[in-house]
């Protein structure tokens, strides 16, 4: 996330969710770059009243990212598989302003498509993190990969505003920087 901000040739503000807003990060981890992002929309005490959803699938990243969310009000941290619809629908009771996914896990796009379908509203950011090296190699090398993955998502209701590669940042990165039709 931090790469492409660099990286991109737009204005990278327009990546970032605005304060107050609701958010999806699919990814978590422990948290690292849901502190950002938290700063942005939250502030300290939460006094913009925003919120993000923070999903994670490891038990161990869960443990540390619940410690962030006690000193952080406005981010939920919730144990998923954020591949699954049926997982995370209980937990959206509205469509999100913004959306990231930063999912080590293959078919990240496919992923990245059905969630922005059912969960990113109209105009909305979504923003795909995409790691070459967690694709299946049976897709063929890692420009293969990322052509795969791009035609997923041009084929589906979202358009792409950026391809940034983070080459020389981030080995065989790439984000997409999409907005939901
Ligand atoms: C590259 S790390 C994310 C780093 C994080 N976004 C940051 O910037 O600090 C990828 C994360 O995806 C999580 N992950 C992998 N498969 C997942 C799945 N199916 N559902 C939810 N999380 C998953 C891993 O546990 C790992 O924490």
């Amino acid at each position: 996330m931090a790469a492409s901000l660099l990286r991109t040739k737009n204005d990278p503000s327009e990546m970032l969710p605005k304060t107050g807003e609701n958010c999806l990060y699919l990814g978590a981890s422990i948290g690292g770059t849901v502190s950002h992002i938290h700063d942005c929309i939250c502030g300290s005490g939460n006094h913009h009243k925003g919120h993000i959803l923070a999903v994670d699938i490891s038990p161990r990243m869960m443990r540390d990212l619940v410690q962030l969310c006690d000193k952080r009000p406005g981010i939920v941290p919730l144990l998923a598989d954020a591949r699954s619809i049926t997982e995370l629908s209980p937990f959206i009771n509205k469509k999100v302003d913004w959306f990231h996914q930063d999912l080590s896990v293959a078919d990240q796009a496919k992923t990245f498509v059905k969630i922005s379908e059912k969960f990113l509203k109209s105009g909305g950011v979504g923003l795909l993190s995409l790691k070459g090296a967690s694709e299946r190699v049976s897709e063929g090398d890692i420009k293969k990969r990322f052509e795969n993955a791009e035609k997923i998502l041009k084929d589906s209701r979202l358009r792409i505003i950026e391809r940034i590669d983070l080459r020389g940042l981030e080995e065989h990165h790439i984000l997409f920087n999409c907005r939901m039709e």
